[in-house]
C-alpha cells in the first residue's frame, strides 16, 4: 500500500486566499463541524498545568509530579508543561524564524512543495482524496529522527538560521520527549524504559509539522485543523505567543486551551493509547481562526519507529481488561490518515480486536 507521488489536483496555499471576501466551497465545513463562538465556550475549564520541575526534586515532590501528569492523561489526554528544561529564547527564535519563513515570497517556498508521497516539505493538505473538504492551514513538515531519515537538504534554506535553529530547538525537545517517555511508562506501571524500547530508543521517530494559519474572512464557516487525534506516540506543541486556535475536546464539548507564557501543549497520541490498553487515550483536538491575525504552530510528533509493531503492553493486558488492539506497524498506521486525511478518531477505533 503505498501513496501517489502527486496530489489529485493543484494545491493552493491557503495564505493566498487571506486577502479574499469570501472563501472557497471547500473550506466551508458542514454546520455540525464549524467552531461556533468560540468566546462562547470560554469556559473555566483549563487543561493542567505541570511544573516538570518537580521531577528533579525529593522523592515526594518527583512523585507527586508524576501524579500529577498520570491524572492529567487520564482526564484530558492533554496538559501544559513548564520549566521543561527547554531554553525560552531557543522557543522564541524557532518560531520566528518559521514565521519568517511563512512570510518569504510564495516562489521562495514552492521550491519545497511537498507529495503525498513522503509529506515532507511545504504543504497545505492532507488526504489524496479529489475534492476533498479542506483545512484553512499551511504546513511544512519534515524529519528530525531518526538520524538516517534526517535530511535538512529538505528543510527551508532561508532564512539563513533556519536549519541551525530547526536542529537546536528539535535536540532540546527530543530530550524533553525521552523524560516524559520515562515518566509515562513510570506512571503505567511498566518499567521506566518500557516505552522508549518500545519505540526503538535511539531509532525511534521525531518529526515536525510547523503549522501556519492565515488570517480568515469567515473564520466561523472553517477550521484550521479539522478534529483529529495524533497518530503517533505523542505531540509536543509550541503555541503562537498570542493567537490563540487550539481546541481539546472535553466530552460533548471544546475547551479552548489558554496557553501560558513559556509552555509547551502536551498532548497523547494514538500509538499510547495502544501501547497502554487505553489507560491512557488520545484525545481529539482542532483549531479555529480568526479574521485579525494570523497563527502559527510547531508541532513536535514523537513516534515508535516505522517497522516495529505497536501492540498493548503485557503488563497493561489481565484477564479483566484483554487486550484492545491489533499490532500493527506505525509506518502501516500512518499511511491510513496521510491517504484519508483527519477523521476524528476513527483510525485507532478502527484496530480495536473484538
Ligand atoms: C497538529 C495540531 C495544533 C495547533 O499539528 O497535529 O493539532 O495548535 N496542531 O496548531
Ligand atoms: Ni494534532
Amino acid at each position: 500500500m503505498e501513496c501517489p507521488l502527486e496530489w489529485p489536483e493543484p494545491v493552493v496555499p491557503v495564505q493566498s486566499l487571506a486577502d479574499a471576501a469570501v472563501i472557497p466551497d471547500r473550506y466551508v465545513k458542514p454546520p455540525s463541524e464549524r467552531p461556533g463562538d468560540a468566546s462562547k465556550d470560554a469556559s473555566v475549564d483549563m487543561i493542567p498545568i505541570v511544573d516538570l520541575g518537580g521531577l528533579t526534586g525529593g522523592a515526594a515532590e518527583r512523585e507527586a509530579t508524576m501524579r500529577e501528569i498520570s491524572g492529567a492523561c487520564k482526564e484530558w489526554g492533554f496538559f501544559q508543561v513548564v520549566n521543561h528544561g527547554v531554553s525560552p529564547e531557543l522557543m522564541r527564535r524557532a518560531r520566528e524564524v518559521w514565521r519568517e519563513f511563512f512570510h518569504l515570497p510564495p516562489e521562495e517556498k514552492q521550491v519545497f512543495a511537498n507529495s503525498p508521497n513522503t509529506f515532507e516539505g511545504y504543504g497545505s493538505r492532507l488526504g489524496i482524496q479529489k475534492g476533498a473538504s479542506l483545512d484553512w492551514g499551511d504546513y511544512f513538515f519534515l524529519h528530525l529522527r531518526p538520524e538516517s531519515i534526517k535530511n535538512q537538504d529538505k528543510w527551508p534554506a532561508l532564512p539563513a538560521s533556519l536549519r541551525k535553529i530547526t536542529e537546536a530547538y528539535g535536540t532540546e525537545v527530543v530530550k524533553l520527549c525521552g523524560v516524559l517517555m520515562q515518566v509515562l511508562s513510570i506512571t503505567l506501571g511498566l518499567d521506566e524504559s518500557f516505552l522508549q524500547k518500545a519505540f526503538g530508543e535511539e531509532e525511534a521517530g521525531a518529526c515536525m509539522r510547523v503549522n501556519y494559519y492565515p488570517k480568515c474572512p469567515q473564520p466561523d464557516l472553517t477550521l484550521g485543523i479539522s478534529s483529529h487525534s495524533d497518530p503517533g506516540g505523542f505531540t509536543i506543541l509550541l503555541p503562537d505567543e498570542r493567537v490563540q486556535g487550539l481546541q481539546v475536546r472535553k466530552g460533548d464539548a471544546w475547551v479552548t486551551v489558554q496557553s501560558v507564557p513559556h509552555a509547551f501543549i502536551v498532548n497523547l497520541g494514538d500509538q499510547i493509547q495502544v501501547l497502554s490498553n487505553a489507560i491512557y487515550k488520545s484525545v481529539e483536538h482542532r483549531v479555529f481562526v480568526n479574521a485579525a491575525e494570523a497563527r502559527i504552530s510547531i508541532a513536535l510528533f514523537y513516534n515508535p519507529k516505522g517497522d516495529l509493531l505497536v501492540g498493548p503492553a503485557p503488563e497493561t493486558v489481565t484477564p479483566d481488561r484483554p487486550p484492545l488492539y491489533k499490532p500493527m506497524t506505525f509506518d502501516k498506521y500512518r499511511l491510513f490518515i496521510r491517504k484519508k486525511g483527519l477523521c476524528g478518531k476513527s483510525q485507532v477505533e478502527s484496530l480495536i480486536a473484538m
